[in-house]
Formats: structure tokens, C-alpha cells, sequence
């Protein structure tokens, strides 16, 4: 079953059911590394809307709030701790929600509506799963390190996002632009 975009007993299309689409579990991640300056905004993540995608169609998922999970991470880290992908997993499977949120084989129909319609708060931050939905031509913006899936498509058309990751000048040293 795909999730979170779609939920038995609320779909309105006929669509097959298939255990091979992926299902947003450790496809968790952000396009930034948390190794860049978290003092400063060193970037922005740009979806925009190429087509329409309505609301559990299968628009990109995200993590509210999350980047401020992400930066108090970067923030515990030792100053010489070189990038390694893994680390950032293993600190957000220390909180129930995350580590739930990212279980695989958890067929619970309650399962969108337990990450989407509820807030989670973890060491104060909240947290909460959201679908991004709009018209052509819409276009959100989001912090670096909002935390954000791929999802599957789950209607019978075309649904076009475009992704763009934008960085401050210079925030990889002088000679970059
Ligand atoms: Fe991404």
C-alpha cells in the first residue's frame, strides 16, 4: 500500500494496490548536507508545480519542522565530524515517532492519519507529516533541511513536480558562487 498518500476507505479512484511501489519508510532525507554553517540560511529548497497534484495524489511528503531537528543534530556533533549519511539516521531513530515513521512493513490503515492529522513533539520541537499539493505554476519553498520523501503516484495522470536546490554565495568558501 502506498502511504501517506493514500488510505483504505478514502480513495476515490480504482488503482491497484501494490507492495512493490515504494513506501516512504528509510527514504527519509534532506538534499543539504548538515555539515554546512547551520548559523547562517545557506540555502533554500525550491518544489515547484509543474502539473496539479491534489491531495493524496502523490505529492512530495514532508517533514514540518524537521530542520530544526536536523540543525540541534549538527549542533551535537564534535567540530571535526566529517559527513556521514548514516549519523542522522541513527540519532532520529532515537524518538519513537521517527523511528515508527520510518519502519518498514507497517501496514496500519491508521498509519497516515497518525503521522499527517497530529503534531509530535520531540525535545520540544514539533513535528508533523505533511503532503505538499498545488496548482501549475505553485511553487514552495522550504528550509535546507526540512526532511522530505518522493511518494508514489496514485492517480491515473501525470503529476510533474520540479525540485531545485538553491545555496547562499559562498557558503562553500570564496570561490564558489
Ligand atoms: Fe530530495
Amino acid at each position: 500500500m502506498p502511504w501517506p498518500t493514500w488510505t483504505p476507505g478514502r480513495g476515490t479512484r480504482s488503482f491497484s494496490c501494490t507492495a512493490t511501489r515504494p513506501r516512504p519508510t528509510r527514504s527519509w532525507h534532506a538534499d543539504y548536507g548538515w555539515d554546512l554553517d547551520r548559523e547562517l540560511l545557506f540555502g533554500v529548497k525550491v518544489f515547484a508545480f509543474i502539473a496539479g497534484v491534489r491531495p493524496r495524489g502523490g505529492g512530495t511528503v514532508v517533514i514540518t519542522g524537521s530542520h530544526r531537528v536536523v540543525a540541534r543534530f549538527a549542533a551535537s556533533l564534535p567540530p571535526q565530524q566529517h559527513y556521514e549519511g548514516h549519523l542522522l539516521g541513527r540519532y532520529l531513530r532515537r524518538d519513537d515517532w521517527f523511528r515508527a515513521l520510518s519502519r518498514p512493513g507497517d501496514d496500519d490503515p491508521g498509519r497516515a492519519a497518525r503521522f499527517m492529522d497530529r503534531e509530535h513533539r520531540t525535545g520540544g520541537i514539533a513535528v508533523r507529516v505533511a503532503e505538499l499539493t498545488g496548482q501549475p505554476g505553485d511553487v514552495v519553498l522550504t528550509h535546507p533541511w526540512v526532511l522530505h520523501s518522493g511518494s508514489p503516484n496514485t492517480g491515473g495522470y501525470p503529476r510533474m513536480m520540479l525540485t531545485k536546490n538553491l545555496y547562499r554565495r559562498g557558503c562553500f568558501g570564496a570561490a564558489s558562487g
